[in-house]
């Protein structure tokens, strides 16, 4: 996160969220018909699913993953793992394109050298939300996490290290990304109930995918 950085790329719209988070306005807008192509592949061998709290709540998000370690939600907890538990194979590989676009997110927000071993798909149809919650299911909190937007448009809340601590509200839309690590990297981060007008690409028509990318392991 320098001006160096910034000066570089004089057309890239980074807006901080934090002394080490920012969003990367259309960051992935060049990458989206080779990440849904890749997407589609990864959905056939790993299908999307509603995960259940350790509370005994369904979550209204459907969740698969991609890469080494996929998380996973169930009675006994959250954790990441190799296997998907829906057929017992390893998760699918992270897709090249998947990687590349985080790497460059991640070295456009200042840290250079991520090597995300996870990458959580969330989809959000209308009414699905994610509340307020920190990213602390990984082995360490070094590396940053990158968030890529796809398809409806949503309302991103970024908190505080406290839950209770005050939240700015960002509106997500269709390619951008959110990359926010060292000081920021546990702050409390959640999605607003998914409203509002449908996305123009067919294959997005009705929903909003979320590509979370982590270091997980
Ligand atoms: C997440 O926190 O895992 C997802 C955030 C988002 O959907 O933007
Ligand atoms: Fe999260």
């Amino acid at each position: 996160m320098t001006a160096d950085l910034f000066a570089e790329d004089p057309g890239a719209a980074r807006q901080p969220l934090g002394r080490h988070a920012c969003l990367l306005r259309g960051f992935a807008l060049g990458a989206v018909d080779e990440l849904l192509t890749a997407l589609a592949t990864v959905q056939q061998a790993s299908p999307l699913r509603h995960m259940v709290t350790p509370g005994g709540f369904t979550m209204s998000v459907a969740t698969t993953n991609c890469g080494p370690l996929g998380w996973i939600s169930d009675r006994r907890g959250y954790r990441y793992t190799a296997i998907d538990p829906a057929h017992g194979r390893a998760w699918p590989a992270m897709p090249e394109s998947f990687m590349t676009l985080a790497r460059e997110a991640a070295a456009a927000a200042g840290f250079d050298g991520f090597e995300p071993d996870a990458c959580l798909i969330n989809q959000y149809v209308p009414g699905a939300r994610l509340s307020l919650h920190q990213d602390r299911d990984e082995a360490d909190f070094g590396a940053p996490i990158v968030s890529v937007s796809l398809g409806m448009s949503a309302t991103f809340q970024f908190g505080g290290l406290a839950r209770t601590d005050p939240v700015t509200k960002v509106s997500l839309h269709h390619g951008d990304a959110v990359v926010w690590g060292g000081e920021d990297r546990l702050r409390f981060h959640g999605v607003m109930p998914l409203r509002g007008a449908p996305h123009p690409h067919p294959q997005l028509a009705d929903r909003r995918i979320n590509l979370t990318f982590r270091k997980a392991g």
